[in-house]
């Protein structure tokens, strides 16, 4: 069943120079949840922060960190983002040669474990891991960097996902990461998102408290009139 929508400010967009100060700052602003892209130049086109950045920033929120690993092989460090502070870590189907044994081991250390597909790739590879998992993330932009275009090619996966999460009888959240405005949260809420990543429209410009709040209030008038 869709949640009520949550709100996940990535903080790729967020300014590094003050980057324990943006967390606090959007925590106080209503977010729910912080999403932190990590990335290694290998799996994606671009390089981002490591285990130590979010072990210094963890202690200033108490919301969970969603830790989205674009990162291959990602079974070597998974323990190391565990002891960090990530609450959720995520990891993508593409990236891992045994998504079995990289939801074992991020399991075994008492976190949620989510999936991740890139847009070119079905939502039918996530279906052998469905009972293993807490989370689906997916992409509606081609990972590596922020602030590029919903595709809206993405909406009928988000939409075939939620029936596969509802058939399932599990609790598993619907994240969706990329592009996402006022006007595709909607789009998005729609077809069955419960999570949205907001990087760029949450730090748009310093009013972080209604950049957070305009989504939600789109987000929930979209999930009021799905009722
Ligand atoms: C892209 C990242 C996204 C991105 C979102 O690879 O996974 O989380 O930062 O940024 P916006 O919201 O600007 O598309
Ligand atoms: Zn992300």
């Amino acid at each position: 069943m869709q949640q009520i929508v949550r709100i996940a400010p990535s903080i790729l967009s967020a300014d590094f120079a003050r980057l324990g100060d943006e967390v606090q700052k959007v925590s106080e602003a209503g977010a729910d949840l912080i999403h932190v892209d990590v990335m290694d130049g290998h799996f994606v086109p671009n390089i981002t922060i490591g285990p130590s950045v979010i072990s210094a920033i963890r202690p200033l929120t108490k919301i969970p960190f969603d830790v989205h690993l674009m990162i291959t092989p990602a079974d070597p460090y998974i323990e190391a983002f565990a002891s960090a502070g990530a609450d959720i870590i995520t990891i993508h189907q593409e990236a891992t040669t045994n998504v079995k044994q990289s939801i074992d081991r991020i399991r075994a250390l008492e976190k949620k474990v989510g999936i991740s597909i890139k847009p070119e790739t079905s939502e039918e590879l996530i279906k052998p891991y469905i009972e293993h998992i807490d989370l689906i993330l997916v992409m509606t932009v081609n990972p590596g960097f922020g602030g590029q275009s919903f595709m809206d090619s993405q909406l009928s996966k988000i939409s075939k996902v939620r029936n596969m999460i509802d058939d399932s009888g599990h609790n598993i959240d619907l994240e969706v990461d990329g592009g996402i405005d006022q006007k595709t949260a909607v789009k998005a809420v729609k077809a069955g998102a419960d999570i949205l990543v907001a990087g760029s429209a949450t730090f748009k410009d310093t009013k972080y408290k209604q950049n957070i709040a305009s989504l939600r209030s789109a987000a929930v008038r979209a999930q009021q009139n799905l009722q």
